[in-house]
């Protein structure tokens, strides 16, 4: 039974049993619409508990239904019904109370949760706003402060929060049954909290709709719904219970259709589909419970960290003492970063560094189940690692190479059990950001790949499988993106007019001012690699640039002038010189942009480089590639990732755009993997 029924003398307990979230499905409303009429007409029946099966109390509306046709009971009737049934009803809350699910608590007279659970109205990440009073009902329980707070963020908030918010009435400690039923038993059941439309919304100073909405637009870069819902909150506060409620209703079916809600609904589904790719079923990972880092650097430090986060203990190897000091200063570094800024205690962090072992000696990795490699980004050196921790560590062991452009096959050619080898792609800064690519070689091990997924699950980051080409999956995408960058400089464009463009489309910062932050000597150096390798590289402005000593913001020189170590760049005529003079070698013809076509002209080349990872293998859905232009380069995931925009621009739109680009010189030729799925229709 999906909602079902059973007696605790004078209290009724509703039961929702629908795997894996408790989503309100047809059945679920239906259920829970029958029950109010139900327990109604029981005389007998003096209040009633809706608790949930499974890990967690109704985590929201069925977000797969989303874009089919609405069945009845709709979800807003139904919160009502509840809310004015004649027996008065408990919310007993565990795991996630989450959107139309929090709203169905609203509407109960009582809210009690276990401390783990948390409650929250996510609904502005996916695109859309509460549809079912949550913007009405939440001021008139927390304040409007708060209300905002919790509805523009999407965060959900931990019970004892919730608590001292309002918006529930206990805290259960043990069993949430016994505790609700022990709850219900001191409730006075003749004098009711008032329902949410016979409280009043609060008020506010007079400039506080201005500011909330001034410090929103500083962080929302083009996604809709989080103003949206602010708006909704405001009408809360200004009409009639009825009137919000319809205000609200008009702005969530107005955004359900929406491009943006479209786009964060697919972002929803790829990330929940990148854990457990079908070729795993079935298969069970190696386990990992103790990680060796090779290499204490900006990206060894980072992934200690990872790991640590993750609750595994590590073993960080350096080359010599020194080095080694260097290393575990730079995780000391993260973690009094992370100290400082509340994320974690002064003793939390402290007991995460004691779980790092340093060494020099690789015999300590002896009884390692995992062992990531990052170290120079050499050929040689790399090869000579793995080949010394063949000797020195269990045959089982899992050996992960961090290499962002080089052969993972040719690292780890003529080494005995191939089957334990692939290649962890982290991406800087690795403790933070959220995706990991998982490359395995023709010989790896499923057990071994498997485990790859099962770390990433651990360090809460999303994994990807990618093939191995220059650069996997997101460093070929960059690449593109950046030789465009420089091809409209040459065009005629500024590194101003680019950056701006790129944030107006919505990422957080343009490419130029992103490798100024991170320093131009990175990419010089992987370039000069990529020539070693015979490869054709395009970056003729970058390449003056690197020439001339200007790194970046460290440099206090790079695409922009940073004088006086300003963080804030000025457009800079050393840098319009080297565009001439790259121009002039090129001789590119000039021509005035748009904001749009800037976009294009980096957008465009990366779908269509997109499409040759697809037809390559490289990636295995463009779910895949979507993912990791979001977690690993700011795309806009409002706008569901390149493959997931070009698909809503219209495939046969995309590839006549790109022609005209590439007409003009200005990008690379439609490749043909775009050019037949545009024809067939095939789509992403
Ligand atoms: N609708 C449909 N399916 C859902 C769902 C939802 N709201 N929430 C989760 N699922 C599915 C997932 O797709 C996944 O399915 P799969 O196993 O077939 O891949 C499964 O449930 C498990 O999801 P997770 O892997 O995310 O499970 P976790 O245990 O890690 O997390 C959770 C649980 C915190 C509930 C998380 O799933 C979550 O945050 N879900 C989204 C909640 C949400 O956004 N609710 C608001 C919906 S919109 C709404 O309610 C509108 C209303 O105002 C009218
Ligand atoms: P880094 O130069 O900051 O660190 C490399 C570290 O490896 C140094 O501390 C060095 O002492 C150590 N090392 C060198 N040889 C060693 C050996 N034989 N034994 C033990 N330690 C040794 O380099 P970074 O940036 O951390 O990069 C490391 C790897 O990660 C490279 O392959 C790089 O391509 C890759 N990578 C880098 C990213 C970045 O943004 N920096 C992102 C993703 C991958």
């Amino acid at each position: 039974m999906t909602v079902s029924l059973t007696r605790h003398g004078a209290f009724a307990v509703v039961c929702v049993d629908h795997p894996p979230v408790n989503a309100l499905s047809q059945a679920v409303r239906q259920g829970l619409w029958e029950m109010v009429g139900t327990l109604d007409a029981l005389d007998d029946v003096l209040a009633v508990i809706l608790i949930c099966a499974g890990r967690t109390f109704i985590a929201g509306a069925d977000v797969s239904e989303f874009g089919k046709p609405p069945l009845e009971p709709h979800l807003r009737d139904l919160v009502t019904r509840i809310e004015t049934a004649r027996k008065p009803w408990i919310a007993a809350i565990h795991g996630s109370a989450l959107g139309g699910g929090f709203e169905i608590a609203l509407t109960c007279r009582y809210r009690v949760a276990l401390a783990s659970a948390s409650v929250g109205l996510p609904e502005v990440n996916l695109g859309i706003v509460p549809g079912a009073g949550g913007t009405v009902r939440t001021p008139r329980f927390a304040g409007i402060e708060a209300a905002v707070e919790l509805v523009t963020t999407g965060k959900p908030v931990r019970a004892p929060k919730a608590k001292q918010m309002g918006l529930i009435d206990a805290v259960i400690e043990g069993d949430l049954l016994e505790g609700s039923l022990a709850f219900a038993r001191t409730c006075d059941f003749v004098h009711l909290p008032a329902l949410a439309q016979d409280r009043g919304s609060g008020a506010v100073e007079p400039d506080f709709w201005t500011t909330a909405e001034a410090a929103l637009l500083k962080c929302v870069r083009g996604e809709e719904a989080p103003l949206r819902a602010l708006a909704c909150i405001k009408a809360a506060t200004e009409r009639s219970f009825a009137g919000a409620l319809a205000f609200e209703r008009e702005t969530f079916l107005a955004l359900r259709g929406s491009r943006q809600a479209s786009a964060m609904r697919h972002v929803f589904f790829c990330e929940r589909a990148a854990p457990r790719p079908s070729e795993l079923n079935g298969v069970t990972p190696r386990p990992v419970r103790t990680v060796g880092v090779i290499g204490g650097g900006t990206m060894g430090a980072g992934i200690a960290t990872a790991c640590r986060d993750a609750g595994l203990p590590v073993i960080l190897i350096e080359q010599d003492p020194s080095a080694l000091g260097r290393g575990l200063a730079n995780l000391s570094r993260i973690y009094d970063g992370a100290g400082t800024g509340g994320r974690i205690s002064a003793q939390q962090a402290a007991d995460k560094v004691r779980g790092v072992t340093g060494q020099t000696d690789m015999a300590a990795l002896a009884e390692a189940d995992l062992v990531i490699e990052a170290v120079f980004e050499d050929l040689a050196v790399k090869r000579d690692v793995f080949a010394r921790l063949a000797s020195h560590c269990r045959s089982d062991a899992i050996l992960a190479t961090n290499t962002s452009y080089l052969d993972p096959q040719r690292i780890f050619e003529g080494l005995p059990h191939p089957e334990r080898f692939l290649a962890l792609h982290f991406f800087s800064p690795a403790q933070v950001m959220t995706l990991l690519e998982i490359v395995p070689t023709a010989q790896t091990d499923p057990s071994v790949l498997a485990a790859g997924f099962a770390l990433a699950r651990v360090m809460n980051t999303i994994p990807v499988r990618a093939g191995i080409c220059d650069g996997f999956i997101g460093n070929r995408m960059l690449k593109v993106l950046r030789a465009q960058a420089e091809r409209v400089l040459l065009a005629g464009a500024t590194p101003a007019a680019v950056d701006s463009a790129m944030r107006a489309f919505g990422q957080p910062m343009g490419p130029f001012e992103a490798q100024d932050l991170g320093g131009l000597d990175i990419a010089a150096f992987q370039r000069q690699a990529a020539r070693e390798r015979g490869e054709t590289i395009f970056a003729p402005v970058a390449e003056r640039l690197v020439a001339l000593g200007r790194l970046g913001q460290k440099t206090q020189a790079g695409w922009y002038d940073y004088p006086g170590g300003s963080r804030q760049g000025q457009e800079s005529a050393v840098v319009a010189k080297a565009i001439d003079e790259a121009d002039s070698a090129a001789s590119v013809p000039r021509r005035s942009w748009s904001e749009s076509q800037i976009v294009d002209a980096l957008v465009l080349p990366v779908v269509n480089e997109g499409a040759r990872i697809l037809a390559e293998g490289i990636a295995a859905r463009a779910c895949d590639i979507d993912l990791v232009a979001i977690h690993g380069y700011g795309f806009p995931r409002w706008l569901g990732g390149p493959m997931h925009w070009a698909q809503a621009e219209g495939l046969a739109d995309v590839v006549a755009r790109l022609e005209t680009l590439a007409a003009e010189g200005l990008a690379d030729p439609v490749c043909d993997g775009l050019r037949e799925r545009s024809r067939t229709g095939e789509g992403f």
